[in-house]
């Protein structure tokens, strides 16, 4: 069970402050009936709410796709930098989602944000090798030693040895899709092989692509279907 107010903040409805407002003014009822308190305990799963003749509908989670442009971090805050956070707008930012991983700063592409703890974890854990895609642009051509060696596995600059990754080719880049992700990891593995990443997107997370309608910068929620497949991984 959960404060009346609490949760109507939480749904967006408003500020602690402003719910309080309108609970006071007789705008809000809970199983059809007034509520009389902001401190009434309900169940926001299974109570009915009603905000000025409007019916809110409950959720506890977000779930987000970004299309992140390059110069923003992948973190809630930064002192300096703008971040992904700043980027959702404020009818899904109520949530507190944050982004599932990380992405560079000049990095581009998909990132899932959300503030369930649970698919954030199930995509990041290192046990489950979720397949992630980018394309690169590199400084010099591949070549079919560097495939081979990419199917192998790379071993990086601090000596770990990648997992085997598929390097392909693309029209004006090539494609890459590893099974972890280690810090710097598409950047480094192409150092190894002696080639520098100009530019870096990802397009693939799982089985979930990024949405090409979606413009830099831009965020909108997961439709149910492309939730479910980022569950079923
Ligand atoms: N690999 C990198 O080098 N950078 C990223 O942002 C993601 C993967």
């Amino acid at each position: 069970m959960e404060r009346l107010d609490k949760v109507l903040a939480n749904m967006g409805v408003g500020t602690r402050k402003e719910v309080k407002q309108l609970i006071k003014k007789g705008e809000v009822s809970v199983r059809g009936m007034v509520a009389q308190r902001a401190d009434l305990k309900i169940d926001p799963e299974a109570d009915e709410l009603w905000v000025g003749g409007k019916k809110i509908v409950y959720k506890k989670h977000i779930y987000l796709m970004l299309n992140k442009p390059e110069g923003v971090i992948s973190a809630t805050f930064d002192p300096r930098h703008r971040t992904v956070c700043d980027l959702v707008p404020e009818e899904f930012a109520h949530f507190k989602p944050f982004p599932v991983g990380r992405l560079d700063i000049d990095t581009r592409g998909l990132l899932i944000l959300t503030n369930d703890g649970k698919l954030a974890h199930e995509l990041l854990s290192p046990k489950k090798h979720v397949p992630k895609t980018y394309f690169a642009k590199l400084d010099k051509e591949i070549c079919k030693e560097d495939i081979d060696a990419f199917e192998k596995g790379i071993v990086l600059d601090d000596g770990y040895k990648t997992l085997p990754a598929r390097l392909e080719e693309g029209e004006g880049g090539v494609y890459v899709t590893i099974y972890e992700g280690k810090f710097h990891q598409v950047k480094r593995m192409f150092n190894q092989v002696g080639k520098n990443v100009t530019y870096l997107k990802r397009i693939k997370m799982g089985n979930l692509t990024l949405d090409p309608a979606l413009s830099k910068g831009e965020v909108r929620e997961l439709t149910k279907e492309e939730l479910d497949c980022l569950w079923t991984l």
